[in-house]
């Protein structure tokens, strides 16, 4: 018995829509914030398999979600790619040195850094019930590659940008390495126990249509062709933040099983232009969740009912805000499993 959000991943259709909400562990849950006070850094919590499948699990027993969601960061595949990573308090990841001042060969890969990552998913494999689905990830090359060339979260992505259009085989080497790695590194997480798995682009939104085809579209139905190859039966959900229009096509184009879908998408347009059978998930704003108020059941009810024809796993529409409170997104429960 698989679960109802991996049986509607495959195209079910239960009567009340699954749900996970993406960052659901991390920041705004206060056991979170005690055990990394108590461990120190966040990567020292990703490398620890036993405390990271304990913060896997924290937001399923307070929450009952029907996913769980691997702790873990799209930044590691860098990282074992031999890039430095750093996540400095207050201030975000770091990586160094970046692609703009070293190249891909001058790294040295230490690709047992997955091996952790790995066991943590066992470990939560055995800690969560039969119903819960375990959901591995990775960053998908695009969004990756942004933080690889300029070594931190950066405005509009411009230096990715930039050097995709002064040096397109540079980046189409950098996008290839990441792909090559992801690949293994999701294959990885299946044969550990991930039922499931999200490719992120983050910031697939900030393309221009042809780079969106070169650097989204084909990097994203590339690592999805390998993994149906390997794992034909494990659902690959695709994640294209911002991409607005051009997600009929990303749909079209990669063969990912499933659609995330961002705030900004009209839940009645994505139903209209995407294929009946494609399961959706998402897109509640997470801003509406920290905020509260008789808003957010409305607007529940609005993306249920906009997807009560096709399978739909409610999500936000990117991460929950680590000021969130506990009470709110008991409210938006409360919302989608009466509604
Ligand atoms: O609950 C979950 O969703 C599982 C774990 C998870 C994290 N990051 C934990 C995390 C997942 C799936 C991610 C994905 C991720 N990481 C993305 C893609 C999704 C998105 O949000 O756009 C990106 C772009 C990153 C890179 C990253 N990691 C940044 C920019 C930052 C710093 C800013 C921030 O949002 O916190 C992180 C740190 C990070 N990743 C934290 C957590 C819980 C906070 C670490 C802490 O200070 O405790």
């Amino acid at each position: 018995m698989p679960g109802p959000l991996l049986d509607t991943l495959k195209g079910a259709k239960p009567d009340i829509a699954p749900v996970w909400l993406m960052r659901q562990a991390g920041r705004y849950l206060p056991e979170y914030r005690e055990l990394r006070a108590d461990k120190g850094g966040f990567l020292e919590l990703v490398y620890d398999s036993e405390a990271a499948a304990e913060i896997t699990v924290q937001p399923i027993r307070r929450f009952g979600f029907d996913g769980a969601i691997l702790f873990s960061d799209i930044l590691i595949v860098p990282h074992a790619m031999g890039q430095g990573l750093e996540f400095l308090a207050g201030e975000g990841p770091k990586l160094s040195p970046t692609l703009l001042e070293a190249e891909l060969s001058d790294f040295a890969a230490t690709y047992e850094r997955f091996d952790p990552i790995y066991e943590t998913v066992r470990l939560t494999r055995q800690q969560i019930g039969d119903q819960v689905t375990m959901l591995g990830f990775a960053g998908s090359p695009w969004t990756v590659a942004t933080y690889m060339i300029a070594g931190e979260g950066s405005k509009d992505q411009g230096p990715a940008r930039l050097l995709a259009y002064r040096d397109p085989a540079r980046m189409q080497a950098i996008v290839d390495a990441i792909i090559e790695v992801s690949v293994t590194y999701l294959r990885g997480q299946i044969d550990a126990g991930a039922e499931a798995v999200q490719l992120f682009d983050s910031w697939a939104g900030s393309l221009a249509p042809d780079e969106f085809e070169r650097w989204v579209v084909a990097p994203n139905a590339a690592i999805t062709a390998q993994i149906k190859q390997s794992h034909p039966d494990t659902p690959v959900i695709g994640f294209p933040k911002g991409a607005g229009a051009k997600l009929p096509g990303y749909a079209r184009e990669t063969g990912v099983d499933a659609i995330g879908m961002d705030e900004t998408l009209d839940p009645a347009w994505v139903h209209s232009k995407l294929p009946e059978t494609i399961p959706v998930q998402g897109n509640l704003d997470p801003l509406l969740v920290e905020a509260g108020g008789p808003a957010l059941p409305e607007r529940v009810r609005t993306i249920i009912d906009a997807f009560e024809d096709r399978p739909h796993v409610f999500n936000l529409g990117h991460g929950i805000g680590q000021f969130t409170s506990i009470e709110h997104v008991e409210q938006l429960l409360a919302a989608v499993r009466g509604a």
